[in-house]
């Protein structure tokens, strides 16, 4: 890659990219191989992905691995997915830690199959002392089910006394999501040339810069990536401010 297709190293990175992985079963029909092939080659963009991100120093970055809507597939693809998943885990983790990586995962995840739990589990505890990059897995993740679970959880906070329904702000809700201590996606990226936000973090992103690659996930590499960067360099962002009145905000 030549210099100039870099992200430019005098403009700020985005601290958190977001990623709807989409594609993966037309990549796979185009090519007249099953569905699950999609997946397997697109674990292989995770992982450039990852290390890019992670080269870079970017805070964090979200992977959309796997939505609640999701469950409804065929059970051999989902069964596959969770094969992908699981072996991913027990084998990227050594490779986390020397990069510095820690993982955390956000969804519904009690729904995920033992074997996927466990190696889950291991992986997070096994990186939660890494201080670099936050690889954040969306695995059985819906955005309206994770901001039930948000208000679920503040109605019984009100119900217990602990906080009156006045203080409820937009901090406040916040605070109730998944890994609220992430600092909000500022680039979203979706591939295949889908232009739908399909559910996803739904209230984190209300200002982030949205991307959409045309490839397919399993074709998204490096290159790609840094592409979208350069994009989001370029962005004006104003958070419905006027040009020059934007301080801390843009981060
Ligand atoms: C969407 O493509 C992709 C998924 C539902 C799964 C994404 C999973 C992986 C890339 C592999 C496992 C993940 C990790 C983090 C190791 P699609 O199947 O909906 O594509 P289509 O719209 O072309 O059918």
């Amino acid at each position: 890659m030549t210099e100039s297709l870099l992200p430019d190293a005098n403009l700020p990175l985005p601290r958190h990219i977001a990623v709807i992985m989409d594609g993966n079963g037309r990549w796979a029909r185009r090519r007249s191989l099953p569905r699950l092939m999609g997946h397997r080659e697109g674990v292989k963009s995770v992982r450039e992905t990852v290390t890019a991100c992670a080269e870079m120093h970017i805070d964090a970055l979200t992977l959309y691995a796997f939505s609640t809507e999701n469950w409804g597939r065929p059970s051999r693809e989902v069964t596959g997915l969770m094969r992908l998943l699981r072996n991913y885990l027990v084998r990227e983790v050594e490779e986390m830690i020397e990069n510095d990586i820690r993982l955390v995962a956000m969804g519904r995840l009690e729904q995920l199959p033992g074997t996927v739990r466990k190696a889950l589990d291991r992986a997070m505890a096994m990186t939660a002392h890494c201080r670099g990059m936050v690889l954040n897995l969306a695995l059985s993740y819906s955005g309206r089910t994770e901001l039930v679970d948000a208000v679920q959880r503040l109605a019984a906070g009100v119900a217990r006394g602990e906080i009156a329904p006045e203080n409820i702000d937009e901090a406040a809700i916040g605070s109730f999501l998944y890994h609220s201590e992430l600092p909000e996606p500022d680039l979203v990226i979706r591939t295949s040339g889908e232009q739908r936000i399909s559910n996803f973090m739904i209230w984190q992103i209300a200002y982030a810069e949205l991307f959409f690659a045309d490839v397919p996930w399993p074709d998204f590499r490096q290159p790609h990536l840094y592409a979208a960067i350069r994009e989001f360099q370029r962005r004006d962002r104003r958070f419905g401010l006027v040009p020059g009145a934007i301080s801390e905000k843009a981060g």
